[in-house]
């Protein structure tokens, strides 16, 4: 089959690291989905920066408009954030174009998702953004794809990597809330602006997605009550537990006899649940349905590699997406020709 040709608007910590995977992972994504993924156009703010990558032979945009309406791609990657601006401009247009588009964009799918859904699917495209919530754990297939025939009843969860890494180490290293923060954005996990990482409205974001997924609900941020980590001080967290309690951040959205509520703030979990044992800058989201039971999933939530694994699986999707695509490639190799995975960085 033809290369399926992306464009990836944004080369920050994610767009780096899906760069960087596509490229070191390029042989064993081409067996998964019977043909290359390759890497056509990028656009970054600025291109003379050194990134570790080499894209002499990609072609350039100083605008991810521009990249969105004229490169020749297959699938939009929109890895540059925010609800409004850049990022919306760009992804209307690639839709509009006729693209598939992956995103990363939380706040760009929570004040405006269903506008993007309605569009892709008039123009018959896929609008997939698995790494939108909660980084690599895969929750939107999950609600999506594998939940479909369960009625969700409650959806909560630690959801942002960066207030749970700094809630971990003020208690288990009894530093203070500015250090935390400090490191998480040097490690790459806060947002750009992490007052929405502190203040919840990232969280807040994430459950939104969540919720509508769940319940069938349309998006809405606006309607979450929010409450984030930033007065959060050592002794709050030497009071909990002394009482036998964690401060968790989570997002709460579930039925109840009025309707659905969502909520979004800290909150005292005994330190035996399981939900307490979730540290640093792992996620976790408990699905409770009236089929399943209750299903929890946790991993990696934030930064380059966990966000750019949910991407490059959002992406493998669609190159995988044609009439008569079997998996045949990925079951049929016999055992003696396996090699290792090589390790991203
Ligand atoms: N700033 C976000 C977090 C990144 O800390 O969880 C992942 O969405």
């Amino acid at each position: 089959a033809d290369p399926l040709r992306i464009g990836i608007a944004g080369l920050g910590t994610v767009g780096a690291a899906v760069v960087k995977v596509l490229t070191t992972k390029a042989a064993e994504l081409t067996r998964q989905c019977g043909r290359p993924i390759e890497i056509t156009a990028v656009s970054a703010r600025d291109r003379a920066r050194d990134r570790g990558l080499d894209l002499s032979a990609v072609q350039w945009f100083d605008n991810p408009v521009a990249l969105a309406r004229e490169a020749e791609i297959d699938v939009f990657v929109e890895l540059i954030g925010g609800a409004e601006g850049a990022a919306r401009e760009a992804v209307i247009s690639a839709l509009s174009a006729g693209s598939h588009v992956v995103t990363a964009n939380k706040a760009l799918l929570a004040a405006h998702g269903l506008e993007l859904a309605e569009i892709a699917e008039r123009q018959g495209v896929l609008l997939n953004y698995e790494a939108a919530v909660a980084g690599g754990i895969p929750v939107i297939k999950t609600l999506r794809e594998s939940l479909a025939g369960n009625a969700p009843t409650r959806v909560f969860g630690i959801l942002n990597g960066t207030c749970n890494y700094i809630l971990t180490r003020m208690e288990a290293e009894g530093l203070s809330f500015d250090e935390c923060l400090a490191d998480a954005q040097r490690l790459g996990f806060a947002e750009a602006d992490p007052t929405f990482d502190i203040e919840g409205n990232d969280t807040a974001h994430k459950l939104a997605i969540l919720t509508s997924l769940a319940f069938g609900t349309r998006i809405s941020a606006e309607d979450i009550y929010l409450e984030g980590i930033s007065n959060i001080t050592q002794a709050d967290i030497r009071a909990a537990a002394d009482l036998g309690y964690r401060i968790k951040l989570l997002g709460v959205a579930q039925r109840t006899t009025t309707g659905i509520e969502q909520r979004v703030h800290p909150t005292m979990v005994p330190t035996a649940s399981v939900i307490a044992q979730v540290h640093g800058v792992t996620n976790a989201v408990s699905v409770e349905t009236d089929i399943l039971g209750e299903l929890l999933l946790s991993g990696p939530g934030a930064g380059g590699n966990a966000t750019a694994s949910a991407v490059i699986g959002d992406i493998a999707d669609i190159a995988k997406s044609r009439p008569g695509f079997q998996h045949g490639p990925v079951f049929g190799r016999p055992v003696n020709e396996l090699t290792p995975y090589q390790q991203a960085e």
